[in-house]
């Protein structure tokens, strides 16, 4: 069947903002949907999103998942853009750090960086959740598991932020970033040149270099693995959570009845806010996504924001319900690239939302909320709260 095409831009400051009307028009139009703009097919419904992860073999990460040729031959020989052995392996460094084991282990120190976040939330009163709430786990603790040293810290954000800028299209926003993308790399490998805390994250790179498992020169690009996507992903998926239940207190109050929910509840905030909005594949080989031709070579834009909220899949999709059987969401990926670091951040957002659900009765939001513009990750900028306590908030669980 010939294909159907849309002529929206889908990462123009009006799109990246409202990006949800987009999603549902390509999803009304076909299976695969051709962009004119960005000249990739973009796959939106929930079963294609799902069929195309399956399948790495037609639809290949080695080619880059980003959407312009800069960034997909920079990207190569990462765990996030290889394919088949050679993936098998460098995910096996990233992944064996990030074992449900080794992460359970982590549970009591999380819980101790949550609990003092909150008593100084609770000490400030109103602040701004962006800063002060979500990015404070994933830019203090993270850095301290991977070993990273105290320089150069202050700048995660803006690398983290520009390395998910440049894997979109190479629009002004992609150009800008660029720089501080290049910047954050280029400090990696001076980390991974050093000598690290023995035990820690990065450190294990190391003997895996040592170990031939990785190529030295591999090294840099396999921390930026364990870096980069660990920051905005998660400080995304924090923010969108405060705000959500900001704005539906019912939902507070019934995850507070029950802080045992917490993980589901977390899965419902990225189901409905999902964070990397899409990544792409190659198709290595003809194939058929729906009843549409995909030609050997062509790049496929898989939306895993746009699967998250397909009317197709879930009832009353945009409906913010913690209650909902979430668990086949795709704010993780699916398959053999599904996220490797998914415990770490379910864990820092449980301890986070625990936390606050033992003391926090309910936040208010004091002014509108700030959307940060970024061309893969959905995320505000600010978010400025009240929270008010609970009567029993001097109780320490
Ligand atoms: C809420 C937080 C997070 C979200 C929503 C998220 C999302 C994703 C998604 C959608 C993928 C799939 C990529 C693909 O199929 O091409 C992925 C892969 C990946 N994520 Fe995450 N991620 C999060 C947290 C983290 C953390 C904390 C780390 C590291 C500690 C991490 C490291 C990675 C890596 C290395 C991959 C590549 C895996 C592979 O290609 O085999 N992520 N993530």
């Amino acid at each position: 069947m010939s294909h159907p095409s849309y002529d929206g831009d889908l990462y123009t400051d009006e799109a990246l903002l409202n990006p949800y009307e987009h999603y549902r028009t390509l999803r009304d139009l076909g299976p695969a949907v051709w962009l004119t703009a960005h000249e990739v097919y973009a796959v939106t419904r929930y079963q294609d999103v799902r069929a195309v992860l399956s399948d790495p073999e037609t639809f290949c990460s080695g080619q880059g998942v980003g959407l312009n040729d800069l960034v997909n031959q920079a990207g190569q020989g990462s765990t996030l853009m290889s394919d088949g052995a050679e993936h098998d392996r460098i995910r096996s460094v990233t992944g064996s750090a990030l074992t449900a084991k080794a992460v359970s282990a982590l549970r009591p120190d999380g819980h101790i960086r949550a609990e003092e976040m909150v008593d100084r939330l609770l000490q400030q009163s109103t602040f701004d959740a962006v800063p002060d709430l979500a990015e404070v786990l994933p830019t203090e603790w993270v850095p301290d598991l991977l070993g990273w040293p105290e320089q150069g810290r202050a700048d995660l954000l803006k690398w983290g932020a520009a390395n998910f800028d440049v894997l979109g299209p190479l629009n002004q926003r992609a150009i800008d970033a660029t720089e501080f993308a290049i910047e954050g790399v280029n400090f990696a490998a001076w980390v991974a040149s050093e000598s690290l805390p023995e035990g820690s994250m990065a450190a294990g790179i190391l003997e895996a270099a040592a170990s031939g498992v990785l190529r030295p020169e591999e090294c840099p690009i396999v921390l930026c693995d364990y870096l980069f996507p660990s920051l905005d992903t998660t400080v995304s998926g924090l923010g969108a959570a405060i705000w959500l239940f900001a704005t539906h207190p019912d939902q507070w109050d019934l995850f507070r009845s029950d802080p045992s929910r917490a993980r589901q509840a977390f899965d419902e905030v990225l189901r409905l806010e999902t964070p990397v909005t899409g990544f792409t594949r190659v198709a290595t080989r003809e194939a058929v996504i729906g009843d549409i031709e995909i030609p050997a070579g062509a790049r496929v834009l898989v939306s895993f924001a746009s699967a998250n909220r397909d009317e197709r899949k879930w009832d009353e999709p945009e409906r913010f319900d913690i209650n909902r059987a979430n668990a086949s969401h795709l704010a993780f990926g699916y398959g053999v690239h599904a996220c490797v670091g998914m415990g770490l951040a379910r864990l820092e957002a449980t301890e986070v939302l625990s936390a606050l659900a033992r003391r926090v009765e309910r936040f208010e939001l004091v002014a509108p909320p700030v959307r940060k513009l970024n061309n893969t990750i959905r995320a505000f900028s600010s978010l400025p709260i009240r929270i008010v306590a609970s009567s029993q908030s001097d109780v320490i669980v």
